[in-house]
């Protein structure tokens, strides 16, 4: 657990950290020692943490650890079928929504890869990782637009295109209609569309683009549990696709890489409706209200449909006053993302995981009059 306190001036610049969830990495860039115990809201997890019933299971499962995982995964396979309507062959369970990405890139390895960004990192490390030729295409304004007709002439011209929906770390979702021109393109130039949907249950399933892979799309669909039911530490993710390239990218994967407690577990949360909508009831909710009052405090932040939002205070953008936003914000307990290390942002926005209201209206008032 991050800490706040006093100034850290000896070890002073430290890197920015690359990801969120390293709150200690944050303090050190920031050069404050660690003292008192912080809120991380830069991870981006369902606050109401995971479902009561796991401790139990999981002590219940620990003999499961006397065993190799199954390779086949086919008690978790047949699960995420049966969830999303489709057959077990298009499905493969991964170590985390990050394996899928890594398994994807080598797949692909020396091809060319399209990446939209701002964006999750992960996808252009793994592609350059395996040798791939990285293109990017920026989105577009303060609302981080998506500008379809340059992306359909774009993706011509390589294998592979990852685009993120709801988008890390803007929240932004690219439109069903949208979807529907780019698989087009795609399709014919014969290019791979890999939507990493990590964060759609946030949304709602019913956004979900799992209709386009029952009707066959050139499409790849990312998934991860990892954020919706808060267990960051079990790695839990998976893909969907079409039987052939299921099996294709599966060929990369290393034996027993899925453990057996996450394998045993999947059905259980899917079993779990009230868990769901316990979750999209407080999530909807306040997605909208976190909105509308850091724009009544004068912030920029452009439409979230996922678990967090993205702000910039009004007027000229600048990463001096988004590193103020983040010191205000230790200064009242809580951890932020930076956006140092996204392509395309120089740390001018600051995005925030929502929690419970109480968490919501601290951190807002932290923010309130630190906008102009
Ligand atoms: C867009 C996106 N995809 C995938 C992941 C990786 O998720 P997991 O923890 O399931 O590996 C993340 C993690 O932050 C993410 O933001």
């Amino acid at each position: 657990m991050a800490r706040r306190g006093s100034v850290r001036s000896k070890c002073y610049p430290q890197p920015w950290p690359q990801h969120g969830g390293e709150g200690d990495a944050l303090l050190a860039r920031l050069g404050i020692s660690d003292n008192d115990a912080l809120t991380d809201l830069s991870a981006s997890l369902n606050p109401l943490g995971p479902p009561d019933w796991l401790g139990d299971w999981l002590a219940r499962s620990l003999p499961l650890l006397t065993h190799y995982p199954d390779r086949q995964q086919q008690e978790a396979r047949e699960a995420l079928a049966h969830h999303h309507a489709l057959d077990a062959a298009q499905v493969r369970v991964t170590n985390g929504g990050a394996e899928a990405i890594h398994l994807i890139a080598q797949a692909y390895r020396s091809k060319r890869a399209l990446v939209i960004e701002p964006t999750f990192g992960e996808y252009a490390r793994a592609c350059e990782l395996n040798g791939m030729e990285v293109r990017r295409l920026s989105l577009v304004g303060d609302d981080f637009r998506l500008d379809v007709d340059g992306l359909c002439q774009a993706l011509v011209a390589v294998d592979v295109v990852f685009l993120c929906r709801p988008n890390n770390p803007t929240g932004t979702l690219v439109s069903c209609q949208a979807i529907e021109t780019l698989l087009e393109h795609a399709e014919a130039a014969n290019t791979l569309l890999v939507v990493d949907e990590a964060f759609i249950e946030f949304h709602g399933e019913q956004a979900s683009l799992v209709d386009w892979v029952r009707r066959g799309a050139p499409l790849v669909l990312l998934r991860s549990l990892t954020k919706f039911y808060c267990l960051p530490g079990l790695r839990l993710g998976y893909l969907l696709a079409q039987p052939e390239r299921v099996q294709q990218i599966s060929g990369y994967q290393v034996a027993w890489s899925l453990n057996a407690l996450a394998a045993a577990l999947i059905p259980h949360l899917l079993n779990d409706q009230g868990y769901v909508e316990r979750t999209l009831n407080w999530v909807s909710g306040e997605r909208s209200r976190v909105g509308k009052n850091l724009r009544r405090l004068g912030y920029v932040v452009p439409e979230a449909h996922a678990n967090f939002v993205l702000c910039r205070p009004g007027g000229v953008a600048s990463p001096a006053r988004g590193e103020a936003m983040l010191r205000q914000l230790v200064k009242h307990g809580f951890i932020a993302r930076h956006t140092h290390t996204f392509a395309g942002l120089d740390g001018s926005w600051v995005r925030l995981a929502l929690g419970l209201p109480a968490t919501n209206d601290a951190w807002l008032a932290a923010l309130a009059g630190a906008a102009e």
